[in-house]
């Protein structure tokens, strides 16, 4: 079974949508796979995620109201076949506890997946408006698309 990171900064608006997008894409594709989500920073340890980022997600049929933010650790990195960071300031930080090559290879910016060695940023919308979480939506949801027909390729290899 294949195991899936996603981490941001705070593990309260990105990468926990992140998490519950391609859950829900998995499970409708009877997928078999273990999705988990993280935060390089502790500024949010233990909270769900922010509501605006549950009312978006809930609109879209999401929902991850029950998730609970949690820290990186150099641990995820054994526990996990990717790893994938939604900015270059997560890939940073993220590839700076990474302790060998195999880790390193692990990790890889999101939105490579829809735009090839592009390195765009899912951005930030954490000070920003509502809009910002509608877009954080849209970027994530075409990537989870690339990550779940990937993963059912595999499945049926
Ligand atoms: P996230 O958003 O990294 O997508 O969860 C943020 C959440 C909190 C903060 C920054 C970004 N913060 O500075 O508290």
């Amino acid at each position: 079974m294949q195991r899936i990171l996603m981490v941001c900064l705070g593990n309260i608006c990105r990468s926990p949508l992140a998490e519950g997008i391609l859950r829900s894409k998995t499970e409708a594709l009877n997928i078999d796979i273990h999705i988990d989500s993280a935060g390089t920073s502790n500024y949010h340890i233990g909270e769900h995620p922010d509501s605006r980022t549950t009312t978006n997600a809930k609109k879209h049929g999401v929902d991850v109201s029950k998730l609970k933010a949690r820290q990186f650790s150099v641990d995820d990195f054994d526990h996990f076949d990717k790893i994938f960071v939604m900015d270059s300031f997560n890939y940073a930080d993220v590839v700076s506890l990474s302790r060998n090559e195999n880790d390193r290879k692990k990790v890889e910016m999101i939105l490579n997946t829809v735009y090839p060695n592009s390195n765009m940023n899912v951005p930030d919308p954490y000070f920003g408006g509502e809009q910002g979480f509608e877009n954080v939506f849209i970027l994530l949801d075409k990537a989870c698309d690339v990550i779940a027909n990937s993963l059912l390729q595999h499945s049926k290899a």
